[in-house]
């Protein structure tokens, strides 16, 4: 397996994939309007490719803010149910976080399973001073200083705008 930037060609293995591990629509509609937004990195748009060239699984990380410093919003993260529990997750976050740290950026920021993603050092996001938009989100809400992380950027958290037509 290798971890690589999405090209165009991959897109619609890409939207295949999100609808076969979604039980909705949902992610994969914001995935395509992610992919058109401004906020779109292409250096955070990352695919994990098998031996055989199939998509197994796909994370992007836009950008988004803390009042008005720039951070990221990572999400949707997804994995084809077959190839679940074999590190194919954890792969993507940690090119994700590896490129983004190269990237100069100082905090990334998402909502997920408060079980799994503290293992790549995510922390509730309030205790870095990350207000939540919604405060239903709770302990799902959190936040990973990056290697450029520098204290002091409080505020709400804003998310690129196709979150808000969710
Ligand atoms: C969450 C997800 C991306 C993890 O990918 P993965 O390739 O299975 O993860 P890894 O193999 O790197 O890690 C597996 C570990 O994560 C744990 N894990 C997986 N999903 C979990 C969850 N929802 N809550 C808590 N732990 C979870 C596994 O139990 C396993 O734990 P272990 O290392 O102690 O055995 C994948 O299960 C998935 O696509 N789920 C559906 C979509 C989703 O929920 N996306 C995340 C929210 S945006």
């Amino acid at each position: 397996m290798i971890i690589r930037r999405e090209q165009a060609g991959d897109r619609p293995e890409i939207h295949a994939l999100l609808e076969a591990v979604f039980p909705t629509l949902m992610e994969a509609k914001l995935v395509r309007e992610l992919f058109a937004a401004r906020q779109y990195l292409p250096l955070l748009s990352l695919v994990a490719e098998g031996d055989r060239g199939e998509i197994l699984g796909y994370v992007i990380t836009t950008r988004a803010w803390i009042g008005e410093a720039q951070s990221l919003g990572l999400g949707p993260l997804a994995v084809l149910p077959q190839y679940q529990k074999q590190g194919v997750g954890s792969a993507l976050m940690n090119a994700s976080i590896e490129a983004a740290n190269a990237m100069g950026e100082r905090t990334m920021v998402l909502l997920g399973h408060a079980e799994y993603f503290p293992r790549f050092g995510f922390v509730p996001a309030d205790s870095l001073g990350i207000v939540s938009p919604d405060q239903s989100w709770g302990s799902h809400f959190m936040g990973l200083p990056l290697a450029n992380y520098e204290p002091g950027s409080h505020g709400v958290f804003r998310y690129a705008d196709p979150f808000n037509s969710l």
